[in-house]
């Protein structure tokens, strides 16, 4: 018996502590998940909150609450603690070295403001070189600019230094790569879609395909020869024929779609006939034609010889944004168009892009850097 009792007492105590280090590490356990859901209600992710508890920052993140940042640099094993002030006051981007390319930014010494700016004008790999480089000048300048691109920087300080242009100018111009020779290191467009943009930088090839292309009817097209468009463009063509025509106009189609094939043609022949110079500014390349999409229209019409003097070309001039068409290499702006003067091309962009290049003066080649350029 006594035996017994002698044997139990050391299990009794065994268990004794055994059960207050089970309720202190459920008491702990319980206290982690509430501060991790406490941190995770603000915002937090779970692994940024665990992140945050274990480099005792909880106070700390609790006096700022959200913010996206503080939680792409707990979650990052690039977080630097003595960096911690200025991640909060960088705006996020969703960047796989984000956090690393802003501790090298902050030790090359750029301000919080500019390194916003500069992650927000270029995907990880185009921030990520541009870490590499040296602190650089007019940074402010440039990247005040929504559409400045980060790998254009050198072209951008070059080109201004030679053309003497602001800097919003110069933007928009090397973007357009106009600081290149006409089809230089040109990028293909491989989709159909109604604002597409074409020009001596954007090509297509030879399979390119536009979608809906359809017959116009007979009456509407300057020769017997069958002429296609975009049906969308084509329906929009005939609201404005039948608009003008009430106002005793008669618009044509002298060529709407061409194949890379009959480009080459339209080519070939102008050459023939006026040489070099006259090609080069007037006919697109092969592949370069935004006849090839279907949207572009050579309009003509029926009072007068030269187009450009007809009232149904300044009724057109006036009107045809109502309809969704622009007139797209107008006359003095053969610097950024790419082309001389065209009186009679028009193209199809749609009511509210036409609407928008109308109301502000702009070219087709402007609106497509400010807010069609997604590269
Ligand atoms: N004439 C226009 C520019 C073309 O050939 O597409
Ligand atoms: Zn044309």
């Amino acid at each position: 018996m006594e035996k017994k009792m002698k044997l139990k007492k050391p299990i009794v105590r065994l268990l004794q502590v055994l059960g207050i280090i089970g309720v202190i590490l459920l008491v702990l356990v319980g206290f982690y998940f509430y501060q991790i859901h406490t941190l995770e209600k603000i915002g937090y992710s779970q692994k940024a909150s665990h992140n945050i508890l274990f480099s005792f920052k909880k106070d700390y993140i609790m006096s700022i609450g959200e913010n996206k940042t503080l939680n792409a640099a707990f979650e990052s094993i690039d977080y630097e603690e003595k960096n911690l002030d200025r991640y909060q006051k960088i705006k996020f981007q969703n960047q796989k070295h984000f956090i690393r390319n802003i501790n090298r930014l902050i030790k090359i010494g750029y301000s919080d403001y500019e390194i916003s700016m500069i992650v927000s004008h270029g995907d990880d790999q185009a921030v990520s070189d541009f870490t590499k480089r040296k602190k650089i000048r007019y940074l402010e300048e440039f990247y005040s600019i929504s559409y400045a691109k980060l790998e254009n920087y050198d072209r951008y300080i070059q080109y201004m230094d030679n053309s003497r242009e602001d800097e919003e100018t110069t933007v928009l111009h090397v973007n357009l790569d106009l600081d290149k020779e006409d089809y230089e290191d040109s990028v293909e467009v491989k989709n159909f879609s109604i604002d597409m943009f074409v020009n001596k930088h954007h090509g297509l090839s030879k399979k390119f395909k536009v979608d809906d292309l359809v017959t116009i009817n007979k009456k509407y097209t300057v020769t017997n020869d069958k002429v296609q468009a975009n049906n969308e463009a084509y329906q929009a063509f005939i609201k404005m024929q039948k608009d003008a025509e009430k106002e005793d106009m008669h618009i044509l189609v002298n060529s709407c779609y061409r194949s890379y094939e009959d480009q080459e043609q339209t080519w070939a022949t102008y050459q023939k006939l006026y040489g070099d110079n006259y090609v080069l500014r007037y006919v697109a390349k092969p592949g370069y034609s935004e006849h090839q999409t279907g949207l572009g229209f050579d309009l003509a019409s029926t009072t007068s010889n030269i187009f450009a003097e007809s009232k149904e070309s300044k009724w057109l001039f006036d009107n045809s944004y109502k309809y969704g068409f622009i007139y797209r290499y107008p006359k003095g702006l053969e610097s950024i168009t790419g082309y001389n003067y065209e009186s009679w091309h028009y193209r199809y962009v749609g009511k509210e892009i036409a609407k928008y290049i109308e109301d502000h003066n702009i070219t087709f080649d402007e609106y497509y850097i400010k807010f069609l350029d997604k590269s």
